[in-house]
Protein backbone atom coordinates (compact mmCIF):
# COMPACT_ATOMS: atom_id res chain seq x y z
CA UNK A 1 0.00 0.00 0.00
CA UNK A 2 1.26 2.99 -0.62
CA UNK A 3 2.75 5.23 2.30
CA UNK A 4 1.51 8.55 0.84
CA UNK A 5 0.22 10.05 -2.31
CA UNK A 6 2.77 12.50 -4.11
CA UNK A 7 1.88 14.48 -6.81
CA UNK A 8 2.72 13.27 -10.55
CA UNK A 9 5.16 16.47 -11.09
CA UNK A 10 6.87 16.33 -7.83
CA UNK A 11 7.48 12.89 -8.08
CA UNK A 12 8.48 13.18 -11.92
CA UNK A 13 10.68 15.88 -10.83
CA UNK A 14 12.24 13.02 -8.30
CA UNK A 15 12.82 10.36 -10.49
CA UNK A 16 16.63 10.86 -11.48
CA UNK A 17 17.65 10.06 -14.52
CA UNK A 18 19.76 7.32 -15.08
CA UNK A 19 23.83 7.88 -16.23
CA UNK A 20 26.81 6.10 -16.82
CA UNK A 21 28.64 5.17 -13.35
CA UNK A 22 24.76 5.06 -11.51
CA UNK A 23 24.14 1.72 -9.78
CA UNK A 24 21.32 0.21 -11.42
CA UNK A 25 19.85 -1.61 -8.53
CA UNK A 26 19.84 1.29 -6.19
CA UNK A 27 18.57 3.50 -9.44
CA UNK A 28 15.77 1.08 -9.45
CA UNK A 29 15.37 1.01 -5.06
CA UNK A 30 14.91 4.59 -5.58
CA UNK A 31 12.84 4.55 -8.29
CA UNK A 32 10.10 1.51 -6.58
CA UNK A 33 9.92 3.83 -3.18
CA UNK A 34 9.05 6.71 -5.64
CA UNK A 35 6.12 4.18 -7.61
CA UNK A 36 4.56 3.33 -3.82
CA UNK A 37 4.96 6.93 -2.59
CA UNK A 38 2.99 7.49 -5.86
CA UNK A 39 0.40 4.66 -5.33
CA UNK A 40 1.39 2.37 -7.56
CA UNK A 41 1.46 -1.35 -6.29
CA UNK A 42 5.64 -1.17 -7.17
CA UNK A 43 5.94 -4.93 -6.20
CA UNK A 44 4.21 -6.25 -8.99
CA UNK A 45 5.91 -7.37 -11.79
CA UNK A 46 5.53 -9.55 -15.08
CA UNK A 47 7.69 -12.60 -14.97
CA UNK A 48 8.26 -14.25 -18.29
CA UNK A 49 9.95 -18.03 -18.29
CA UNK A 50 10.72 -20.28 -21.08
CA UNK A 51 9.66 -23.93 -21.20
CA UNK A 52 8.57 -27.18 -22.98
CA UNK A 53 5.50 -25.41 -23.83
CA UNK A 54 6.88 -22.02 -25.15
CA UNK A 55 7.16 -18.94 -23.58
CA UNK A 56 4.94 -17.82 -20.53
CA UNK A 57 4.22 -14.66 -18.51
CA UNK A 58 2.31 -14.05 -15.51
CA UNK A 59 2.36 -11.27 -12.75
CA UNK A 60 4.18 -11.90 -9.68
CA UNK A 61 4.90 -9.88 -6.90
CA UNK A 62 8.91 -9.03 -5.88
CA UNK A 63 9.50 -9.01 -2.75
CA UNK A 64 12.64 -7.63 -2.10
CA UNK A 65 15.26 -6.36 -3.70
CA UNK A 66 18.44 -7.59 -1.57
CA UNK A 67 21.83 -8.36 -1.76
CA UNK A 68 21.59 -7.82 -5.74
CA UNK A 69 18.71 -10.30 -5.66
CA UNK A 70 15.14 -9.70 -6.75
CA UNK A 71 13.14 -12.44 -4.91
CA UNK A 72 9.97 -13.84 -5.32
CA UNK A 73 7.76 -16.85 -3.94
CA UNK A 74 6.09 -19.11 -5.32
CA UNK A 75 4.68 -23.22 -5.49
CA UNK A 76 7.57 -25.15 -6.48
CA UNK A 77 5.64 -27.42 -8.36
CA UNK A 78 4.27 -24.76 -10.51
CA UNK A 79 4.87 -24.17 -14.21
CA UNK A 80 6.95 -21.28 -13.97
CA UNK A 81 8.75 -22.88 -11.05
CA UNK A 82 9.65 -26.01 -13.34
CA UNK A 83 10.59 -23.56 -15.50
CA UNK A 84 12.55 -21.65 -14.00
CA UNK A 85 14.98 -24.46 -12.47
CA UNK A 86 15.12 -26.31 -16.45
CA UNK A 87 16.19 -23.07 -18.10
CA UNK A 88 17.79 -21.11 -14.73
CA UNK A 89 16.86 -17.81 -16.72
CA UNK A 90 13.87 -15.47 -16.30
CA UNK A 91 12.94 -11.67 -16.97
CA UNK A 92 11.01 -9.17 -15.20
CA UNK A 93 9.46 -6.20 -15.95
CA UNK A 94 7.71 -3.34 -13.84
CA UNK A 95 5.29 -0.34 -14.77
CA UNK A 96 5.09 2.02 -12.96
CA UNK A 97 2.30 4.21 -14.19
CA UNK A 98 2.72 7.05 -11.75
CA UNK A 99 6.18 7.42 -12.45
CA UNK A 100 5.81 6.94 -15.92
CA UNK A 101 8.29 4.31 -16.09
CA UNK A 102 9.03 0.89 -17.11
CA UNK A 103 11.94 -1.40 -15.49
CA UNK A 104 13.19 -4.54 -17.40
CA UNK A 105 15.62 -6.81 -15.88
CA UNK A 106 17.02 -9.81 -16.86
CA UNK A 107 19.15 -11.89 -15.20
CA UNK A 108 20.23 -15.90 -13.81
CA UNK A 109 17.58 -17.79 -11.67
CA UNK A 110 18.01 -19.86 -8.80
CA UNK A 111 16.38 -21.10 -5.18
CA UNK A 112 16.68 -19.24 -2.21
CA UNK A 113 18.15 -20.76 0.81
CA UNK A 114 16.05 -22.53 2.98
CA UNK A 115 16.41 -20.49 5.64
CA UNK A 116 15.19 -17.20 3.94
CA UNK A 117 11.98 -18.83 2.61
CA UNK A 118 11.16 -20.34 5.84
CA UNK A 119 11.31 -16.55 7.06
CA UNK A 120 9.40 -14.89 4.17
CA UNK A 121 6.95 -18.50 4.93
CA UNK A 122 6.56 -17.48 8.88
CA UNK A 123 6.16 -13.80 8.18
CA UNK A 124 2.73 -14.24 6.15
CA UNK A 125 -0.65 -14.30 6.99
CA UNK A 126 -1.54 -17.46 8.17
CA UNK A 127 -4.56 -17.40 5.46
CA UNK A 128 -1.74 -17.17 2.84
CA UNK A 129 0.23 -20.19 4.29
CA UNK A 130 -3.05 -22.33 4.45
CA UNK A 131 -3.72 -21.46 1.14
CA UNK A 132 0.34 -22.10 0.16
CA UNK A 133 -0.11 -25.85 2.20
CA UNK A 134 -2.97 -27.05 -0.10
CA UNK A 135 -3.03 -25.49 -3.66
CA UNK A 136 -1.92 -27.71 -5.78
CA UNK A 137 -0.68 -24.51 -8.15
CA UNK A 138 -1.07 -25.10 -12.06
CA UNK A 139 -2.35 -28.81 -11.99
CA UNK A 140 -5.94 -29.70 -12.64
CA UNK A 141 -8.51 -29.41 -9.80
CA UNK A 142 -11.99 -31.16 -9.67
CA UNK A 143 -13.53 -27.77 -8.17
CA UNK A 144 -12.79 -24.86 -6.99
CA UNK A 145 -16.05 -25.06 -4.49
CA UNK A 146 -13.59 -29.18 -3.25
CA UNK A 147 -10.23 -26.68 -3.04
CA UNK A 148 -12.70 -24.26 -0.23
CA UNK A 149 -13.60 -27.50 1.90
CA UNK A 150 -10.02 -28.91 1.82
CA UNK A 151 -9.09 -25.36 3.40
CA UNK A 152 -12.26 -25.69 5.40
CA UNK A 153 -11.50 -29.53 6.49
CA UNK A 154 -7.08 -28.27 7.07
CA UNK A 155 -8.01 -25.54 9.57
CA UNK A 156 -9.90 -28.26 11.52
CA UNK A 157 -7.20 -30.78 11.34
CA UNK A 158 -4.29 -27.59 12.52
CA UNK A 159 -6.20 -25.91 14.94
CA UNK A 160 -4.03 -23.47 16.35
CA UNK A 161 -0.84 -25.18 15.28
CA UNK A 162 1.63 -23.20 14.00
CA UNK A 163 2.30 -24.00 10.09
CA UNK A 164 5.17 -24.72 9.10
CA UNK A 165 6.42 -23.81 5.29
CA UNK A 166 5.46 -27.21 3.17
CA UNK A 167 8.72 -28.17 0.86
CA UNK A 168 6.55 -27.29 -2.30
CA UNK A 169 6.32 -23.65 -1.47
CA UNK A 170 9.84 -21.07 -1.53
CA UNK A 171 11.15 -18.76 -2.76
CA UNK A 172 13.94 -18.23 -6.12
CA UNK A 173 16.51 -14.55 -6.64
CA UNK A 174 16.99 -13.41 -9.80
CA UNK A 175 20.44 -12.10 -10.44
CA UNK A 176 20.66 -9.32 -12.58
CA UNK A 177 22.63 -8.93 -15.83
CA UNK A 178 20.66 -6.69 -18.03
CA UNK A 179 18.47 -3.54 -16.13
CA UNK A 180 16.80 -1.34 -18.24
CA UNK A 181 15.02 1.77 -17.13
CA UNK A 182 12.41 3.63 -19.44
CA UNK A 183 10.93 6.54 -19.06
CA UNK A 184 7.73 7.89 -21.02
CA UNK A 185 8.74 10.75 -23.47
CA UNK A 186 6.90 13.09 -25.36
CA UNK A 187 5.74 12.30 -29.06
CA UNK A 188 6.63 8.91 -27.95
CA UNK A 189 10.00 9.68 -28.25
CA UNK A 190 10.90 7.83 -25.13
CA UNK A 191 14.08 7.48 -23.45
CA UNK A 192 15.90 4.32 -22.56
CA UNK A 193 18.62 3.63 -20.45
CA UNK A 194 20.52 0.18 -20.49
CA UNK A 195 22.57 -1.27 -18.06
CA UNK A 196 24.88 -4.40 -18.69
CA UNK A 197 26.67 -6.60 -15.65
CA UNK A 198 30.53 -6.20 -16.91
CA UNK A 199 33.90 -7.33 -15.73
CA UNK A 200 33.66 -4.74 -13.36
CA UNK A 201 30.05 -3.05 -12.17
CA UNK A 202 27.74 -2.17 -15.17
CA UNK A 203 28.63 -0.78 -18.99
CA UNK A 204 25.69 1.82 -19.66
CA UNK A 205 23.86 2.52 -22.84
CA UNK A 206 21.30 4.73 -24.56
CA UNK A 207 18.78 2.92 -26.76
CA UNK A 208 16.22 3.97 -29.59
CA UNK A 209 12.67 4.09 -27.94
C1 LIG B 1 -0.71 -8.96 -8.94
C2 LIG B 1 -0.46 -10.44 -8.91
C3 LIG B 1 0.57 -10.93 -8.11
C4 LIG B 1 0.85 -12.30 -8.07
N1 LIG B 1 1.89 -12.73 -7.30
C5 LIG B 1 2.22 -14.04 -7.29
C6 LIG B 1 3.37 -14.48 -6.56
O1 LIG B 1 4.09 -13.70 -5.93
N2 LIG B 1 3.65 -15.80 -6.59
C7 LIG B 1 2.90 -16.70 -7.30
O2 LIG B 1 3.21 -17.89 -7.28
N3 LIG B 1 1.82 -16.31 -8.02
C8 LIG B 1 1.47 -15.00 -8.03
N4 LIG B 1 0.38 -14.57 -8.77
C9 LIG B 1 -0.35 -15.58 -9.57
C10 LIG B 1 0.42 -15.82 -10.88
O3 LIG B 1 0.22 -14.74 -11.79
C11 LIG B 1 0.06 -17.15 -11.58
O4 LIG B 1 -1.32 -17.20 -11.83
C12 LIG B 1 0.44 -18.38 -10.76
O5 LIG B 1 1.64 -18.20 -10.06
C13 LIG B 1 0.57 -19.62 -11.63
O6 LIG B 1 1.52 -19.39 -12.66
P1 LIG B 1 2.27 -20.59 -13.42
O7 LIG B 1 1.23 -21.65 -13.71
O8 LIG B 1 2.82 -19.99 -14.65
O9 LIG B 1 3.34 -21.12 -12.51
C14 LIG B 1 0.07 -13.22 -8.83
C15 LIG B 1 -0.97 -12.71 -9.64
C16 LIG B 1 -1.23 -11.35 -9.66
C17 LIG B 1 -2.35 -10.86 -10.54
Amino acid sequence: MPQTSAGKSELLARRSEPSAGADPLKLFSTWYTLARSGGDRADAATLATYGDQGPAARMVLVKSCVHGQFRIFTNYESRKARELEAEGRAALVFHWPSLEAQVRVQGRVARLEREASDDYFASRPRGSQLSALLSPQSQPIESYAALVAQREALIDALGDREIERPAHWGGYGLTPDLIEFWCEGENRLHRRYEYQRAASGWSFRLLGP
